[in-house]
């Protein structure tokens, strides 16, 4: 069944509404522990730059969301905390990216590894569309070696029902991914992405070609996931980042221009660029 493609507007509400529980749940946020940091982390396309001198936290087990116009550098910056960069031409990353107090691109660490550890889900679901749902889940791990049959089973098992697709799909695991829905290709590039068991999961925009129902189930989806992984996610949907995420960071041409609890973000900006943005006067 194919999903709509639905075009996301401007917030219309002047200031998205951020759930009452967090307010409680950011009240011990200073015990929270850090799983990643970047430091003056800037990103060069040959000449130009795609973000400069950003030095951010990304709390563990929390969601934190990169919010900022189109062409800010939401992604430029998310591709930097698992070493995607590595793979495009004529990109440059100076400065830090910390994981676990170990900088990432310090000489000798295996981009592979990282790239384990910190895993990426795209704007658009990235199945293989003629692999079968099973295999999709599994893809990474076999391109580690591993081929124990129940190891993987036991796997897929545990990264759909993580990914909350295991119930849709448990009696047809052997079709091909690209028999699912929009909403379920992206819950089984969700759950491909998980089966590594990463310590961080980066999201692109995840639901921005999906419709109000399967974006429905993603954000609640992100609300569980959050117990077992700390993630970092990118929308354009002002609304989207006060539900979902703890923590916002707001970029502008390049730059990081204000991070705070989602809350404080949301309702008392420091800055009038953020206020001019998340009021809807720009975007
Ligand atoms: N591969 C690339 N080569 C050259 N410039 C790029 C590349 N990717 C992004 N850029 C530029 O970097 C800036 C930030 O882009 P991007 O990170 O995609 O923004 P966003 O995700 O916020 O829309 C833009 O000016 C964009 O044109
Ligand atoms: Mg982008």
């Amino acid at each position: 069944m194919a999903e709509r493609v639905v075009a996301q507007k401007a917030p219309e509400t002047p200031r998205p509404s951020v759930s009452e529980s967090k307010g409680a749940e950011l009240s011990q946020a200073s015990e929270a522990k850090i799983r990643m940091e970047t430091r003056d982390l800037s990103v060069h396309y040959g000449s130009a730059t795609g973000v400069r001198d950003v030095s951010l936290p990304i709390y563990d087990k929390k969601v934190t969301a990169l919010i900022g116009p189109s062409g800010c550098g939401k992604t430029t910056f998310l591709r930097a905390l698992n070493r995607m960069h590595d793979l495009t031409r004529g990109a440059r990353v100076t400065g830090q990216a910390l994981l676990d107090g170990e900088d990432i691109y310090a000489k000798g660490v295996d981009p592979v590894t990282i790239r384990r550890k910190v895993g990426m889900v795209f704007q658009k679901p990235t199945p293989f569309p003629t692999m079968s749902i099973f295999d999709n889940v599994v893809a990474g791990l076999k391109l580690v070696g591993v081929r124990n049959r129940d190891v993987l089973d036991g796997v897929a098992e545990r990264a759909l029902k993580q990914a909350a697709l295991w119930d849709e799909v448990k009696d047809r695991l052997r079709t091909p991914g690209g028999s699912l829905s929009g909403g379920q290709q992206q819950r089984l590039s969700i759950a491909r992405a998980l089966a590594v068991e990463p310590e961080v999961l980066l999201m692109d925009e995840p639901t921005s070609s999906l419709d109000p129902q399967s974006t429905k189930r993603i954000e609640e989806l992100i609300e569980t996931l959050k117990h077992d992984v700390t993630i970092v996610i990118v929308t354009h949907n002002m609304q989207q980042a006060a539900r979902v995420s703890d923590y916002t960071a707001f970029f502008y041409v390049g730059e990081l221009i204000e991070y705070n609890d989602t809350n404080t973000m949301f309702t008392n900006p420091r800055e009038k660029r953020t206020e001019d943005y998340i009021t809807g006067r720009f975007g």
